[in-house]
């Protein structure tokens, strides 16, 4: 059994263990993929203050996260196709999670459903919804996560029409995968992958086929995204989804302190700074970088998330001391998971923990509710001067 010590080592295992086309799915950003390498390379700007001869006895990660517990403010993101990186993907994600105490988000785009999320957990997970046009699909999948129990919708403002990534199409990605040359040979070389599969029933989008109408190729994301997304997206349709759920809202997607002020006068209960993990506007700003003007337009009035980017406990820890309440993982606990299933994901969370408890001692913190930017040492230029 390989020792593992960091997300990269997950990484390498996952590489290796899974078909190319959903490894690439996950690891990919759009275009020239900037925004995506920035997300990781701007959190590497930062640097830490070292502390000595500080009392750090009875250190606690925990803390809050929309006013539910967790074991430390880490969700896990929402990632589609979680369930073609192994095997039953988000009930294994999910339990890790659960056991862990951190929260965890099911994408609309999983291949296990909401239903069968529910069935193999015990406490209330997050559900993710994109802003479709069709308000029955919409509504019913509002009330099939309120009776499946969860406690919290996250609405996603990025992503009406997709950013492109290469590698998925050239790849070819669809889930279950198409037999092609390429995709045989490939399978050929992660047949451990391909067992566990044939040994589900989970290999379809679980929310969508079935329950979504007029999908022409329901293996098909990106054709589901063009037919099914509303292009015509505003303020008061979000407000009308806001209330069709009826629940705590996590809008994800800010990346500006406009629309910052808008969500949070809407009345979430949290935003979540991200690009989509560079997956949607290559060029924008790494969220890192676009932290700090979106606390200082609304820090003191809704809840602060950050996700893109982090691989790290130590990541984790600056964008806490940054002032994010909360942070999210995607590929980290994606690489967990094609690494080494359930284990693989509780794994990656006791790697981010390590880090971040490790770290927060010795910058002489005890607590992770009281990290600020003492801690941090921020390049002067940091956030950059743009102009517009
Ligand atoms: C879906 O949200 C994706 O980024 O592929």
């Amino acid at each position: 059994m390989p020792v593992i010590t960091t997300i990269a080592d997950l990484k390498r295992l996952h590489k290796r263990r899974t078909p190319k086309m959903f490894y690439d799915y996950a690891e990919s950003g759009s275009w020239t993929e900037q925004t995506f390498r920035e997300n990781t390379s701007d959190f590497d700007q930062i640097r830490l203050r070292q502390r000595i001869a500080v009392d750090m006895t009875n250190r606690t990660t925990a803390s809050q996260m929309i006013g539910q517990d967790v074991a430390m403010p880490v969700a896990l993101a929402p990632v589609g196709l979680t369930g073609m990186q192994c095997a039953d993907g988000e009930i294994k994600a999910a339990r890790a999670a659960e056991k862990f105490g951190v929260p965890f988000t099911l994408s609309t785009m999983s291949i296990c459903s909401i239903e069968d999320v529910a069935e193999h957990t015990t406490k209330p997970f997050w559900f993710q919804v994109y802003t479709l046009k069709d308000d029955d699909f919409m509504q019913r999948l509002f009330d099939r996560a309120r009776d499946a129990g969860c406690s919290a919708m996250v609405i996603t403002l990025d992503l009406q029409i997709m950013g492109q990534r290469h590698k998925d199409l050239k790849n070819g990605l669809s889930a279950p995968p198409k037999f092609t040359l390429a995709s045989m040979a490939d399978l050929a070389t992660k047949w451990p992958w391909g067992i566990e599969m044939l040994q589900t029933k989970r290999r379809f989008f679980g929310n969508i086929v079935g329950h979504a109408k007029g999908v022409s190729d329901p293996s098909s994301l990106a054709s589901w995204t063009a037919e099914a997304f509303d292009h015509a997206l505003d303020w008061d349709r979000v407000a009308q989804l806001m209330k069709m759920w009826g629940g705590p809202v996590i809008l994800k997607g800010i990346l500006d302190a406009d629309d910052a002020r808008k969500a949070a006068e809407l009345g979430a209960d949290a935003i979540i700074v991200s690009n989509h993990g560079g997956r949607q506007l290559d060029g924008a700003l790494s969220s890192i970088r676009a932290l700090p003007a979106i606390l200082d337009a609304v820090g003191d009035k809704v809840e602060v998330h950050l996700d893109s980017g982090i691989r790290s406990g130590q990541d984790v820890l600056k964008a806490l001391a940054m002032g994010a309440k909360g942070t999210y993982i995607g590929r980290a606990f994606v690489n967990g998971l094609g690494a080494m299933g359930e284990k693989g994901v509780t794994t990656a969370l006791e790697v981010i923990h390590k880090e971040l408890d490790t770290t927060m001692a010795l910058c002489g913190r005890r607590d992770v509710k009281t990290l600020d930017r003492d801690i941090l040492l921020v390049p002067e230029d940091f956030e950059g001067r743009w102009c517009s």
